[in-house]
């Protein structure tokens, strides 16, 4: 996946020309939803998601763009997300998932890849029939009963981290950062973990996978991607590539030679068809795991973490019973929606939400709006932990629906449980800062004042 600031073309409509016409936005309208700016002023990007979904709920968005980006369908609604994400038929993954594939950089894959329009190839680049048949290979790891076998190994992790809050917390007199400190390295150890890479490559494993899945934002992105032409970003993807290729072939001949009962073992070990995996699509299979795994639940910790500083009562509420944390959790990955978007690509004609979908037309459904629908969701920004029923769609629905979030639910559970256990006392201590970003997005910095039990 390649990303790049979308560059202006500031002319395109007219001073005095309405930017929404007939069902299509562009200008500023089409701005507010797509620029990674955008992302970071949240009541503002919820106030436009609330206006297309009462007056345009599917809109066709013009990019302000020539030629990099094509215009697609924004899907704002709850039902017409849904649908979207669970008729796998209609709406295909391949071959853009996301809304920055920029259409010189697919070419450019395809140059470097012999064809194929990613640089990855992955579960969430497959369609049916091959999509099942690799996603089955690790379906059961993934499932509640058998991550009991790592629950105590992830407890470690998770009271280590909150150590080292609560030491930085006493060396500063209380006011810490808690996403470099916890929300951001946690849910990285354990993917990593869980993957069998070492703690010393870590750092590694996080260049390489924002090499690839490229952090929009300058504060987090450290490969320097920002101002890079297509090419320039393609190539450096495929040096990451490469890179990663080497690292985890190294890997997968020692879990083929002595398997253990992580999930590298099962990848390396995998067979479809009765044939192992290339290395392609193990490559592909380690990296989707290693980069959907971190980010994805540090921005949920990170909410929710931010909606207890906010309410100091839920918090001693929850301190005092912990029965209330599964609610917490659940309300906090809605309340983020950390996945904001994935593109989807219709495989024939059909309508949705009153519009005529043409095939070969590109959709986004956007998770974040879905997850404030008001329809579906009373007082959508509103945190509330004891809302019931949260079928909220931030783990996605269908074919497709996050592998990991029965991961991402333990994991955020035991770093609260951690987290309560030592901690007693939360308190903002300044403005907490969004990244800038389109695809996955979350808080950057949340300051806080910390008193330790
Ligand atoms: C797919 C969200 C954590 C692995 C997805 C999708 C979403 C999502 C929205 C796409 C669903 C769709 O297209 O219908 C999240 C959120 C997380 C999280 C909000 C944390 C709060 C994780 C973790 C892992 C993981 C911890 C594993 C280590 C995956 C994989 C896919 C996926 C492998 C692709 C599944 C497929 O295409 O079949 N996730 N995710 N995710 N996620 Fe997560």
């Amino acid at each position: 996946m390649n990303t790049r600031k979308p560059p202006r073309r500031s002319n395109r409509v007219a001073a005095g020309q309405a930017p929404e016409t007939q069902g299509v936005i562009q200008g500023d309208l089409a701005r507010a939803v797509l620029e990674p700016g955008a992302y970071a002023k949240w009541d503002t990007l919820l106030d436009t998601f609330d206006h297309l979904r009462s007056t345009m709920p599917v809109v066709k968005v013009l990019p302000d763009t020539e030629g990099v980006f094509d215009p697609f369908w924004l899907v704002t609604g709850y039902d017409d997300v849904m649908r979207v994400s669970k008729d796998n038929q209609t709406f295909l993954n391949n071959p853009r998932t996301v809304v920055f594939s920029l259409t010189e950089g697919i070419e450019f894959a395809k140059a470097l890849t012999g064809g194929s329009p990613h640089m990855v190839a992955s579960l969430v680049t497959f369609d049916a029939p091959i999509h099942m048949k690799y996603r089955k290979l690790t379906q059961e790891w993934f499932m509640p009963k058998n991550l009991r076998s790592v629950e105590d190994e992830i407890r470690t992790l998770a009271q280590e981290t909150v150590q080292r809050l609560v030491d930085a917390a006493g060396h500063n007199s209380g006011a810490v950062d808690f996403v470099p400190l916890v929300s951001a390295p946690y849910p990285l150890h354990v993917v990593m973990q869980i993957m069998g890479v070492p703690e010393e490559d870590e750092p590694r494993m996080l260049m390489l996978t924002q090499q690839m899945f490229g952090g929009q934002d300058e504060d987090l992105n450290q490969s320097g991607m920002a101002n890079m032409t297509p090419e320039q970003i393609t190539q450096l993807v495929a040096g990451a590539v490469a890179d990663f290729e080497a690292y985890f072939a190294k890997l997968t001949a020692e879990k083929r030679a002595k398997p253990t009962g992580d999930v590298a073992s099962i990848i390396a070990n995998a067979r479809i068809d009765g044939e192992p995996l290339n290395d392609r699509d193990m490559m592909g299979y380690y990296i989707i795991l290693a980069a959907a795994g971190h980010d994805t639940t540090s921005a949920s910790t990170a909410g929710a973490m931010l909606a207890l500083a906010q309410d100091p009562e839920q918090f001693a509420r929850v301190k005092a019973d912990r029965s209330l944390l599964p609610g917490i959790v659940e309300e906090a990955i809605r309340w983020t929606s950390p996945v904001q978007h994935f593109m989807r690509t219709a495989a024939e004609d059909t309508r949705l939400g009153g519009q005529k979908i043409a095939k070969g037309d590109w959709l986004m459904i956007n998770y974040v709006a879905a997850n404030h629908d008001p329809a579906q969701f009373e007082n959508p920004r509103k945190f509330d932990a004891a809302r019931t029923p949260n079928r909220h769609l931030a783990f996605g629905a269908g074919a497709h629906q996050c592998l990991g979030l029965h991961l991402a639910r333990l994991e955020m559970r035991i770093l609260f449980e951690a987290l309560l256990d030592r901690i007693e006392t939360i308190e903002l201590a300044g403005e907490p800062r969004r990244a800038k970003s389109t695809f996955v997005g979350g808080l950057k910095t949340l300051p806080l004042h910390i008193t330790a039990s």
